[in-house]
């Protein structure tokens, strides 16, 4: 029988206990992961124990409260604080979203946060998205014509055809999809994964692009697309309500379609 051996550092270890200088009337205690290559340690817990009534209401405010007064070492990525800019997406309470629009009063008891999983991290609760961002620019995410644009610069489409974007250009990007199926931490480097099929499925079904039969041909291989195997983990975690499954399937749909036509 196959003996499958962790790397000894792979252990999650219990870290160090960070308490604010006054005692807290509303403690609430955060379980961090922590991880830094450089050092060759083992990856830790954390806990951090804060006044709730003293911190904003979602758990980015808390990382933020924990970064300026407690422990100025831990890393993490964000930007916007609304939910549009999806550099904050990280796995809180066993589910991956996005920590700016993460309610703490949503959550029962402490709360434990780990990076995306099953990607490769740089430091803390940050995932290196290289691969990812390359998979995303594989599928030309672009506009692509080969006829003359018309007079002026806007190349318009009807309101039915743009409304058949809708549930597509909504998506920022943010991985939680990918990275809560189960097929793409399996496959990651072949399979295209939710985020980056929803992107493909965006351009073909935008009514201005001409290289539909293109992006098709592209995606017709047993790895990019047909691994997604309907588990609908994507859809269930998208933060913005998003439906990656139904996107990947309407591609399927449409391999069909021009295989009879
Ligand atoms: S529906 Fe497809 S893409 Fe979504 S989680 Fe399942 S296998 Fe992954
Ligand atoms: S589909 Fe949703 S979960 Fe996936 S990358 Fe886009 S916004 Fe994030
Ligand atoms: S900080 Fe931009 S989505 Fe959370």
């Amino acid at each position: 029988m196959a003996e499958l051996r962790l790397p000894p550092n792979s252990k999650i270890l219990e870290g160090k206990m960070h308490v604010g200088l006054d005692a807290a009337k509303t403690p609430q205690k955060l379980k961090i992961y922590r991880y830094d290559p450089d050092t060759k340690e083992n990856p830790k817990m954390d806990t951090y124990e804060i006044d709730r009534d003293q911190c904003g209401p979602m758990v980015l405010d808390a990382l933020i409260k924990i970064k300026n007064e407690l422990d100025s070492t831990l890393s993490f990525r964000r930007s916007c604080r609304e939910g549009i800019c999806g550099s904050c997406a990280m796995n809180i309470d066993g589910t991956n979203t996005l920590a700016c629009i993460k309610p703490i009063d949503s959550i029962q008891g402490d709360i434990k946060i780990y990076p995306l999983p099953h990607m490769q991290v740089i430091k803390d609760l940050i995932p290196d998205m290289t691969h990812f961002y390359a998979q995303y620019e594989s599928i030309q995410p672009w506009l692509k014509t080969d006829s003359p644009k018309p007079a002026g610069s806007e190349q318009l489409q009807s309101p039915e055809d743009r409304e058949k974007l809708d549930g597509l250009y909504e998506c920022i990007l943010c991985a939680c999809c990918s990275t809560s199926c189960p097929s793409y931490w399996w496959n990651s480097e072949k399979y295209l994964g939710p985020a980056v099929l929803l992107q493909a499925y965006r351009w073909i079904a935008d009514s201005r692009d001409e290289y539909t039969g293109e992006r098709l041909d592209d995606l017709e291989d047993p790895f990019k697309l047909y691994r997604c195997h309907t588990i609908m983990n994507c859809t269930k975690t998208c933060p913005k309500g998003l439906n990656p499954a139904k996107a990947i399937s309407e591609i399927k749909k449409l391999m069909v379609q021009r295989q009879g036509a």
